[in-house]
């Protein structure tokens, strides 16, 4: 494992730290960041550890005005043993480069963006949160920096790491959520930027879960940008559903996000022998499984809410109500694995974690 050599900056006055038992999702961040800069004529150059602080940036930056801009989103977890533990860092680090191709943004030495990831939660480690339920969010993100107004690939950048102690990411937590499916907006179309983690498809997500909210569903269900009639994603989370039996996610066609959790729950289902049917499901499908009484879990997955279950599908003004609206006992099961391997509670079959 290659390292990558940091100048460090340490603050003079520590900040004081939040009550890690009533942690927000996303709020509070921690002393240190990390920044790493990149020029066309001098790559990637200057990796620092500095206090965390604004940073100045010309008004003419192309992220202010082009967007180009993705981030990840992953966690350290705390263990019973005063270990840190990190979930599968190297598949964010291959998705930020994937992001960075769609985005036409330079790829990065992803050894070395996580050996910049593990010094600065190393540095950070007092901040991660013991109480259960929390973690160290980390969000490494990077940015186009040029000042220049022509529509092009920008030809600087910034890659940045920031930390943030979390509590549950819904007010729910594990408890079931209400959601709206969205039959006029949508989240991404094909040949779009829906699999890349960019910032622009959480911009224009944001009207469709603001209506959603005021009509006191948590979040929508997204349909396909063509036909509205197959089921993508649920909120900013890949969907999965138990119908008769069945397991069944939405197939990746390019315009759903190749979620971290999604592929970990697909490969822990395998494990234990149940097969997961990746393919084209229909919101008609989902209606027609709840009135035979087939209905009976379905879920999101994602980093930030690891597992979050759905109670109700409110559809053209039918409420699909699932399982009673309670937690499902796949989901339920898949939640406690999972969050049991991260904590370092149950043995990592799969050496997932670092
Ligand atoms: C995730 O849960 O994986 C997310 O991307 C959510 C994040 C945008 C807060």
């Amino acid at each position: 494992m290659k390292e990558l050599n940091i100048d460090i900056t340490l603050c003079t006055t520590m900040k004081k730290k939040p009550a890690f038992d009533r942690l927000e999702f996303g709020r509070n961040f921690t002393d240190h960041m990390f920044i790493w800069n990149y020029s066309v004529e001098k790559g990637w150059h200057d990796p620092r550890i500095v206090p965390y602080q604004p940073i100045t940036l010309d008004p003419a930056a192309t992220v202010f005005h082009y967007g180009q801009s993705v981030f990840e989103g992953l966690k350290a977890y705390h263990t019973k043993n005063e270990q840190i533990l990190l979930f599968r860092p190297d598949q964010n680090m291959k998705r930020l480069n994937r992001s960075n191709d769609r985005l036409c943004m330079p790829q990065i030495d992803e050894e070395l963006a996580l050996s910049a990831l593990q010094q600065l939660v190393s540095l950070e480690r007092e901040w991660i949160p013991t109480e259960e339920g929390t973690s160290l969010y980390i969000r490494p993100y990077m940015i186009a920096t040029e000042p220049y107004l022509g529509v092009s690939p920008s030809k600087a950048y910034q890659f940045m790491i920031i930390l943030s102690p979390v509590g549950a990411y819904y007010k729910e937590g594990i408890n079931p959520v209400k959601i709206a499916v969205e039959n006029d907006y949508v989240r991404a179309v094909a040949g779009g930027t829906g699999n890349a983690k960019t910032a622009g498809n959480y911009a224009g997500s944001l009207k469709a879960s603001e209506i959603a909210e005021q009509n006191g569903y948590s979040q929508v269900l997204w349909l396909d940008g063509k036909e509205k009639k197959y089921i993508e994603e649920v909120g900013s989370m890949n969907i999965f559903f138990k119908i008769n039996g069945e397991i069944i996610t939405p197939e990746l066609n390019g315009s759903i996000l190749e979620g971290i959790t999604r592929k970990s729950i697909i490969e822990l289902l395998e494990h234990w022998d149940i097969r997961v049917v990746e393919r084209k499901i229909t919101m008609d499908e989902i209606r027609q499984a709840s009135i035979d009484g087939h209905l009976e879990e379905a879920f999101g997955t994602g980093t930030a809410a690891v597992i979050s279950p759905i109670g109700e599908f409110l559809w053209k003004n039918e409420k699909l109500i699932i399982n009673d609206g309670k937690i499902g006992r796949l989901s339920k099961k898949l939640y406690d694995t999972l969050t049991g391997i991260q904590y370092g509670n149950i043995t990592d079959p799969f050496g997932w974690t670092l």
